[in-house]
């Protein structure tokens, strides 16, 4: 088949280069110049593991394009996947104009029949919006709009791209139903769990899963703050919910609170599409509020271990992305942390195996914020080291080694990645996540 995707970022790129590996024709567009640029230079913008070979492969094998020319892109091809970003306006909802925009612009271009494919997370009844805005742009000619919300997740996209969990499609048009079944039947061989559904249930489904996601991770936290106040210890409390098979053991670890670009934003955008309906999203609502305090936490326990203030110490951050194996420092927890600590008085020393470049962009190197190749480096001369982040680089370092290069022997684990007594033995002040 022949297909674009408009938006060329985490989601348009893997898809993108995914599709094409399957042996369509694939051109990638994107509005921003720079980064078509470096794909067409073949380096890859983003840090994914796996992304690189695929996109190599595809370039080479002549099925995988890239261009800036959005108009001409969506002009002769069979499907338009939509991948561009939806971030969050000032109130919460969806900033949905790069969608507006995309529409236009292939209802003036397209030609011939279209499927138009919304991959980008949307509230609840956009693409009826879409259609509109096709029928209005391309008056006489056909399309039709399916809503196909993505669930890979950042750090494993390639994997959970090419062999999804499941594919979903609100559709309701016969012919587009037919043709993604098509697109898709190569990814789903061992499992058929493509579900087909109305386009306003897909656009729910999207959301609803990563809100429960987050209410997840937003109540493990709240367990580890009882946790703490009572002297219990949240991995025994986890391990032993974890064998109830109605619960399981995924996304039940606290930690510094969830970030990213998608939950912050999805959890904010299905509030917002509760309060236009009059519908307050109690649950939801809480587990905003846990998080935004979830992520000042690591920062407060610093400041409270040396007395309310951190003026002329040095504080040392490992792990800026807001998650491993990703450099996307969107609502990073770090970030928050980072912010905390300068405001309190510190001089921080920073390290990210990959998420140096995206996360300076946000706090710029300065006298009091000073980056580093090496970890070790880093917590040298620190009156403190603080884990924000699980990198596996991070989960067994030489502890001797951190000992003699910190100026006070201080360890705060974000991620509770570290045994207490193993600490203890070493001589360090150990302080985690809900665990005594
Ligand atoms: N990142 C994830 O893990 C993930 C997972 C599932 C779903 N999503 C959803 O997918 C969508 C895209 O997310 P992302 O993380 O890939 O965003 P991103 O910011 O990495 O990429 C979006 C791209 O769209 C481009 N763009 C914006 N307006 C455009 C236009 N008019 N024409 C062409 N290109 C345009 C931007 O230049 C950018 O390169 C969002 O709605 C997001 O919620 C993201």
């Amino acid at each position: 088949m022949k297909i674009c995707v408009v938006g060329t970022g985490y989601v348009g790129l893997v898809a993108g280069a995914g599709f094409a590996e399957f042996g369509n024709d694939v051109i990638c567009a994107d509005i921003d110049e720079d980064k078509i640029k470096r794909l067409e230079e073949g380096e890859i913008p983003i840090y994914e593991p796996g992304l690189e070979k695929l996109v190599e492969r595809n370039v080479k094998d002549e099925r995988l394009h890239f261009s800036t020319d959005v108009d001409g892109a969506v002009s002769d091809v069979d499907i338009v996947i939509v991948a561009v970003g939806t971030p969050p306006l000032p109130d919460g909802s969806a900033d949905l104009s790069h969608i507006w925009d995309v529409a236009r612009t292939i209802g003036a271009h397209a030609s011939g029949f279209t499927i138009v494919v919304d991959k980008s997370t949307v509230p609840v009844g956009t693409v009826n919006r879409v259609r509109e805005l096709l029928a209005e742009t391309g008056p006489g000619k056909e399309f039709a709009v399916v809503s196909n919300p993505e669930f890979l997740k950042e750090g494993d996209a390639v994997r959970d791209f090419m062999k999804p969990d499941r594919v979903i499609l609100g559709c309701d048009d016969e012919r587009a139903g037919k043709v993604m079944r098509m697109l898709y039947a190569p990814f789903l061989r061992t499992s058929d769990r493509l579900i087909v559904m109305d386009s306003l249930s897909a656009e729910v489904t999207k959301y609803a899963a990563n809100a429960m996601l987050a209410t997840r991770i937003s109540f493990m936290n709240e367990i580890a703050a009882l946790c703490s106040k009572v002297g219990a210890d949240v991995k025994n409390v986890r391990y032993g919910m974890a064998w109830d098979e109605r619960i399981g053991s995924r996304f039940l670890f606290p930690g510094v609170g969830y970030g990213g670009s998608c939950f912050p934003k999805d959890v904010k955008a299905i509030i917002a599409t509760g309060a236009e309906h009059g519908l307050e999203l109690k649950v939801l609502n809480a587990v905003e509020e846990v998080n935004g305090k979830q992520k000042e936490l690591l920062a407060d326990m610093t400041i409270e271990h040396f007395g309310g203030s951190l003026e002329g110490l040095t504080v040392a951050l490992w792990g800026l992305a807001f998650k491993p194996r990703t450099d996307d420092v969107r609502e990073a927890p770090a970030k928050t942390i980072a912010e905390k600590l300068l405001a309190a008085g510190a001089t921080l020393r920073l390290h990210d195996p990959v998420a140096r470049e995206t996360f300076s962009r946000e706090l710029p190197p300065s006298d009091r914020v000073v980056y580093f190749d090496s970890n070790y480096e880093a917590a040298t001369g620190a009156d403190a080291l603080l884990l924000c982040t699980e990198w596996y680089a991070y989960r067994t370092p030489d502890f001797r080694r951190v000992k003699e290069l910190l100026r006070q022997p201080v360890i705060f684990d974000g991620r509770n990645i570290w045994h207490p007594e193993y600490m203890r033995e070493m001589g360090f002040h150990y302080a985690c996540i809900g665990r005594p």
